[in-house]
Formats: structure tokens, sequence, C-alpha cells
């Protein structure tokens, strides 16, 4: 990409969409994750847009993964929520799958609250438990920033130090406490996919450090952080890592115990929203 293209790929990206949200404009982003696409049916007087009607955004070709926007209200709050995010593993770049986090914090997003389906290291996880990340370790080997264009959106070097908002972090574990959901903090650790891990992999993550392993959110929240965005991750757990208590992950797996976690998740996400934390007035932290 040439200086300056990605900027005016945003622009005529964020002109089109405000051509279909008309005076609506969102506060919190949301990227729902594999199997948990069906919160997006409980936004209230939902605007939908294809991305395949985006200019230069990339499509969803996952399963389960819709691949459209939907605007509009959920528990008070003005969102904009991804149905079906963007992978590395379907051969997108790093600033292809970042695309769409820049393009809602254009529309006005100042909070990305990204979700996902994972795998547990942590032994004290199980399947069905929720953990809101407290820290990422990407492992990806890939970052949207490096990219001339996108260094030239802000500036190149910026911490990722607290880029899980602790405020945030907090608000959903006593969201999930009251609601007698079980969750937990832990370390995500993020790869391109779309190969599952091997025990090895597994067992060098946890000496890493990492509680989570999945395909997704590292690039979105690099990319978010960079445009001065606040960010929650949630992960549902949908199995544990590969070789853990003798696990051998499958992408059905995923999706059957998504499924019998589709309402804890809604309610989940609607406390959090609902909490007071994205009351208006409140501007981005940088
Ligand atoms: N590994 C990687 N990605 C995943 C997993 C996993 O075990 N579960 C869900 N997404």
């Amino acid at each position: 990409m040439t200086q300056n293209m990605l900027a005016s790929h945003l622009d005529e990206a964020a002109a089109i969409i405000r051509g279909r949200l008309g005076s609506f404009r969102p506060r919190v982003a949301l990227v729902l994750g594999s199997g948990l696409n069906p919160l997006a049916e409980e936004i209230e007087g939902p605007i939908r847009i294809p991305y395949a009607d985006v200019p230069h955004m990339k499509t969803s070709t996952a399963e389960g993964h819709v691949g459209r926007f939907v605007a509009g209200a959920l528990s008070g709050v003005r969102v904009i929520a991804m149905q079906g995010r963007l992978h590395g593993y379907e051969g997108y770049s790093a600033v292809e799958v970042a695309f769409p986090v820049w393009l809602m914090r254009r529309l006005g997003a100042t909070t990305l609250v990204t979700t996902n389906a994972a795998g547990g290291i942590d032994e004290s996880l199980s399947p069905g438990d929720f953990c809101v990340m407290s820290d990422h370790i990407n492992l990806t080997g890939r970052n949207p920033i490096a990219n001339a264009d996108a260094a030239g959106m802000a500036e190149r070097f910026f911490s990722m130090t607290g880029a899980y908002d602790p405020v945030l972090r907090a608000v959903a574990l006593d969201v999930a406490a009251r609601a007698g959901i079980a969750a937990r903090e832990g370390v995500y650790l993020g790869l391109l996919g779309p190969s599952f891990e091997t025990p090895a992999e597994i067992r060098a993550f946890r000496a890493l450090g990492a509680d989570t392993v999945a395909m997704s959110v590292c690039e979105e929240v690099i990319a978010a952080r960079h445009s001065g965005m606040r960010v929650l991750g949630i992960s549902l757990v949908s199995n544990m890592a590969a070789g853990i208590e003798g696990a051998s992950p499958t992408g059905a797996e995923v999706m059957d115990v998504a499924k019998t976690r589709e309402s804890q998740f809604s309610t989940l996400i609607r406390g959090i929203l609902g909490s007071g934390a994205f009351a208006d007035g409140e501007g981005p932290r940088a």
C-alpha cells in the first residue's frame, strides 16, 4: 500500500457507512467471535451493513461468521457490532484484519469490546468458562502498524502496557460474579492458525505464561490501542487446548460449546454495557 492509501480507503469506507447510519454515532465497537454472533440479533433498531457493501473491506469466510456490521442500541448503549470477524488465517493481511477496527473508530467508537472462542491452557479453566483478557502475547508474527500508512495515522511507537483496560476488566468480572457466570482473568496468546496447536506448543505456551489460546484478537487490539481506544477482551473457553487432559480440539467442538453459552454471553455483554462505564460524555483514553 502506498503512502496515505490506507487513510483514504478508510475515509471512503466511513463515508459509505455514514450514509447508512444517518445521525447514529456508535460509542462501543463490538467484535463477536466464533459461535458468539447471535448476540447481534438482540441489537435494537438495527442498521445492517454487509461487509461486501463497504469499499476496501474484506468479508468473513469463517464458519458461523455472518459478515456484516449491525449498528443500534444494546443495554441503552450505541454500539456497532461486527457480526463475524476477519482472521489472518483467511488469508487476510494484518492491515486487512485491523481495517474494520480503525473504521469503527472513525465512525465514533471510543471503546473496543472484542470476543472470541479460545482453548484453555490453564488447567483451572473448564470449557464453558469465560476468561477476561488481562494482557496478551502476540505470536501471530504480524502487526498492523508495521506499515507506512498506519504509522502515518498516529505515533509509530506506542505503549501496549495496560492495553486491556483495568476498569472494564473489573466491571466484566463483577457482572459475571453477580450473574453466577464462571469467569476469571487470564493472559491470552494469539496465533495465526488455522491448524490447532501441537501438545508441545501448548506446553511451551504455558511456560510463557499463557492461560488461553486462539487465532484472533491481537491485531485488532493493537490497532485499537494505536488509535487511542479503550479495550476489553473476553474469551469463551470452548475447549481445553491440545494435550491438556488429552484434548485434541476440533472446529465443531468450538461451535457446539459456544452454542451452550449464548445466553450467558448475552447476559455478560449486556450487563457490562449497562454498567454505566459507557455513559455519554466519556472520551477515549489515550
Ligand atoms: N486453539 C486455537 N484456537 C482456538 C482454540 C484452540 O484450542 N479453541 C478455539 N479457538
